[in-house]
């Protein structure tokens, strides 16, 4: 991961980066921003000459690279911030990052009103921007290896650059776990990084039920959509317990490792990114992971159902009755729709034994996300006011999406089976709303502090945009950080 450090004086001046804002009314041309540090003579001067004549408009992420040879520094990026503000600055520490990829070192001079916002966004957008999954794009790492930030009082921010690198790289961990083919990421893989990131951290540990586990304690769930795989599945819990913590949060992540749809298998090119289908079990994980790192004092107890959802002789059939976690059967005439499954288990398990404050899940639920809200925003589900509003003020907060959706009533009735208690995929209704629905059926006592995320959508970039790369985003583990935060 790319290194950045926050200096009072620049050590040494290659590409230095200075950084631009739009006038002060409607038309005026843009300019740079005073700096908290002296610079070489001239410079500052240049700068302020070159922004018009470039027609720059300081608009974040915007970028004009001018070359100075022989002189110190050779090379000078203006660099747009808007309005300076976090998400402005989040944006121009993504294209600085992209900008200056071939450069091994730039020094960045801080506005000198910058905020401690500003800073976390610059850290976030730069170590998110140069991601790279290690496998497919091994050869086409960027050159940039070190930034250095010129700021006024570098030991004001060093509990602001620690967040920021902290939560940019939990990130990147749980877009490594789902850019991961699924070859090798099966359910015990998931499981193994997980105990080697939490292995040897205070206050937080692991347990993983097996088959043998799961079968005992009734998870009828995970076992039936882990059942036609060779890979057998998994239920992680991941606790964080430290012990300053007034409020306990249960986190869940669907964890389809791959989901072929099973006996009601998908057709192809719906089954080509199948392999992200556990995206929300990397970003519980990793969000778990990182509030460990940064000692958040929330208890955090995270479970993940990890399975595979195969076709074979074993697989579970469309029509079966499951009978879940706590004892509630599901009619399931539709064995694509898996993740509910494995997460009502999960629900079911957290509501009735580990009975916390609130309980929060992710899950690539869903194609019927994209369908109403598009590739970026999630769909976003509480009967609780005022945790929806806090939940998405976070996300917003952490430059990620959502959208509140509803939960109607009578949709609801939709759910009936004559054979069970449920139907886990009725064909009335709405899509991600039905899902939401069923979900909200094994959340028990907790029914009115549950709150859902269905991220099928944003997991997922097409290509680079801002602070994404192509592949999997990482969607949540930024917005569950800064929610966890703002509990603490
Ligand atoms: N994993 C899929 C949802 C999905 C689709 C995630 C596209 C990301 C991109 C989920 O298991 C699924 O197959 N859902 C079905 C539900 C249906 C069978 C009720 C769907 O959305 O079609
Ligand atoms: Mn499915
Ligand atoms: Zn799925």
């Amino acid at each position: 991961m790319l290194a950045i450090r926050l200096l009072a004086e620049p050590d040494r001046l290659d590409t230095l980066v200075l950084p631009v804002r739009p006038g002060p009314a409607d038309g005026d041309p843009a300019r740079p921003a005073p700096t908290a540090s002296a610079l070489p003579d001239g410079v500052t001067e240049e700068a302020a000459a070159l922004a018009p004549a470039a027609r720059l408009t300081g608009r974040p992420g915007e970028v004009q690279a001018q070359l100075r040879p022989g002189r110190e520094p050779g090379r000078l990026l203006l660099l747009g911030v808007g309005e300076g503000d976090e998400a402005g600055w989040r944006a121009a520490g993504a294209a600085l990052a992209r900008a200056a990829k071939d450069e091994t070192h730039v020094t960045l001079a801080m506005s000198a009103d910058a905020t401690q916002a500003a800073v976390r966004g610059l850290v976030e957008g730069l170590l998110l921007a140069s991601y790279r999954f290690r496998l497919t794009d091994a050869g086409t790492a960027p050159a940039l290896a070190e930034v250095d930030v010129l700021v006024a009082d570098p030991g004001a921010h060093t509990a602001t650059v620690e967040a920021a690198r902290t939560t940019a790289r939990m990130t990147r961990f749980a877009r490594d776990l789902t850019n991961t083919p699924s070859s090798v990421k099966n359910p015990q893989w998931f499981a193994e990084q997980v105990a080697a990131h939490a292995a040897d951290v205070p206050d937080l540990h692991l347990r993983v039920r097996g088959p043998d586990e799961l079968a005992a304690e009734g998870f009828g769930g995970i076992l039936a959509v882990g059942g036609g795989s060779a890979s057998t599945p998994r239920l992680l819990e991941l606790d964080w317990r430290p012990a300053d913590a007034r409020t306990h949060v249960v986190l869940v992540g669907k964890g389809i490792t791959f989901d072929t749809g099973g006996i009601s298998i998908k057709p192809v090119a719906a089954m080509k990114l199948m392999r992200k289908d556990m995206a929300g079990a990397a970003a519980v994980v990793a969000a778990t992971l990182g509030a460990a790192a940064l000692r958040l004092p929330v208890r955090v107890t995270t479970l993940a159902p990890l399975a595979e959802n195969m076709l074979s002789g074993s697989a579970f059939r469309p029509g079966d009755i499951i009978r879940h976690y706590g004892g509630t059967t599901s009619e399931t005439t539709n064995s694509d729709a898996e993740g509910r499954l494995v997460l009502a288990d999960a629900l079911a398990y957290a509501a009735a034994e580990l009975r916390p404050d609130l309980l929060v899940d992710l899950a690539t639920l869903t194609g019927a996300n994209a369908v109403a809200l598009g590739k970026r925003t999630g769909a976003l589900y509480s009967d609780n006011d005022a945790l929806a509003a806090d939940v998405l003020a976070a996300i917003a907060a952490a430059g990620e999406a959502a959208w509140r959706m509803p939960l109607p009533a009578d949709y609801a009735e939709h759910l009936g089976s004559e054979l069970a208690d449920l139907h886990s995929s009725p064909d009335r209704g709405a899509g991600s709303v039905m899902a939401a629905l069923y979900l909200r059926e094994f959340t028990g006592e907790l029914r009115d502090r549950w709150l859902h995320v269905d991220m099928s959508a944003p997991s997922w970039a097409d290509g680079d945009d801002a602070e994404l790369t192509r592949g999997a985003t990482g969607w949540g583990v930024r917005s569950l950080l800064r929610w966890l935060g703002s509990l603490a």
